[in-house]
């Protein structure tokens, strides 16, 4: 077993084309879509910082610059904001990264794929393990978030660990599938991994959301998987060729996921986020009351 080491460093890859929500990520990335009223790459940021993450690795495009902006300070709004007696408003924009917590952000000249978009943080993240999050993939648990739920079973086991859920098997399509040995102590070593099997294909029906805690070795591994589903290189591709050398576990995370890659997945998120506000809990309620009634769901 190898010793664990603290999980400092985290990569958020934000470089993808999304183009199930164009015309809107046309000049953002998706990861700025706002959930309420925060983007969905503030929402992993909180959650990674949760788990002891020390340094953020932004792995972003040439083309859009808005991750950077809003995870730096905006001195204009902020003078305003404090001049206008809303100090409630004046902590929603300086709170949201502590000093103490380094950014880095890595240029993924050519959206080439998840694998690749990885690959760019090499050089940041050295040899030592690694967080990987995908803003778009949110989990909502009322105890510890889906990455600090990982870190602590790398840190029991010294294990490389995938979040996994349960999904549709006509779905499988969708994932990256593992395929898994018998559950042990709430978690499962994986043996096989496929990118977007059809059904009769798949090993099982655990798709992999976009949570990581990998190996560094996995880097070797990408260099040379070359290109796999969609012509892109995938990181699925890379891990798989990991294990063969090094363990994988798969972990059911605690917590309701939403997949905001997806519209649908979107609508889900902002509607039961919006029941965490007071203030807008009740009349949001109303309003999709009146939605039922008017579609005789109700
Ligand atoms: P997706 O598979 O969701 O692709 O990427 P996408 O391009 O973002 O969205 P669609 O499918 O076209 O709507 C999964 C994650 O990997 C990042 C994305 O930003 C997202 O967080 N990614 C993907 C990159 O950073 N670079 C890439 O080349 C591809």
């Amino acid at each position: 077993m190898n010793i664990p080491r603290k999980i400092r460093k985290a990569v958020f890859p934000v470089a993808g084309l999304g183009t199930r929500f164009l015309p809107a990520t046309k000049s953002i990335p998706k990861e700025m879509l706002p959930i309420v009223d925060k983007p969905l790459i503030q929402y992993a940021v909180e959650e990674a910082l949760e788990a002891g993450i020390e340094t953020l690795i932004f792995i972003s495009s040439t083309r859009k610059h808005t991750i950077y902006d809003h995870f730096s300070s905006d001195f204009e709004l902020e003078t305003r904001l404090s001049h206008s007696g809303k100090p409630d408003l004046l902590d929603r924009i300086t709170d949201i990264v502590p000093d103490r917590v380094d950014r880095v952000y890595v240029t993924q000249t050519e959206a080439l794929g998840l694998g690749h978009a990885i690959l760019c943080a090499e050089s940041v993240i050295g040899d030592e393990p690694f967080a990987i999050l995908l803003a778009d993939d949110m989990v909502k648990n009322k105890g510890a978030g889906a990455l600090s739920q990982m870190v602590g079973l790398y840190e029991e086991t010294g294990s490389s660990v995938i979040g996994v859920e349960e999904v549709p098997p006509e779905r499988t399509k969708s994932y990256g599938i593992v395929g898994v040995d018998d559950t042990e102590a709430g978690h499962q070593a994986i043996h096989t991994m496929v990118e977007k099997p059809l059904p009769e294909d798949a090993p099982s029906n655990l798709g992999i959301i976009g949570r990581y805690v990998l190996d560094p070795s996995v880097f070797r591994h990408l260099h040379s998987v070359g290109k796999g589903s969609g012509g892109e290189i995938q990181l699925t591709d890379g891990i798989a060729a990991m294990l063969e050398t090094r363990p994988v576990l798969a972990l059911a995370l605690q917590g309701e996921r939403y997949d905001c890659g997806s519209r649908h997945g979107f609508i889900e998120a902002t509607i039961k986020y919006a029941m965490e506000h007071d203030d807008m809990r009740d009349d949001v309620l109303d309003h999709m009351f009146a939605v039922l009634k008017s579609y005789g769901r109700i």
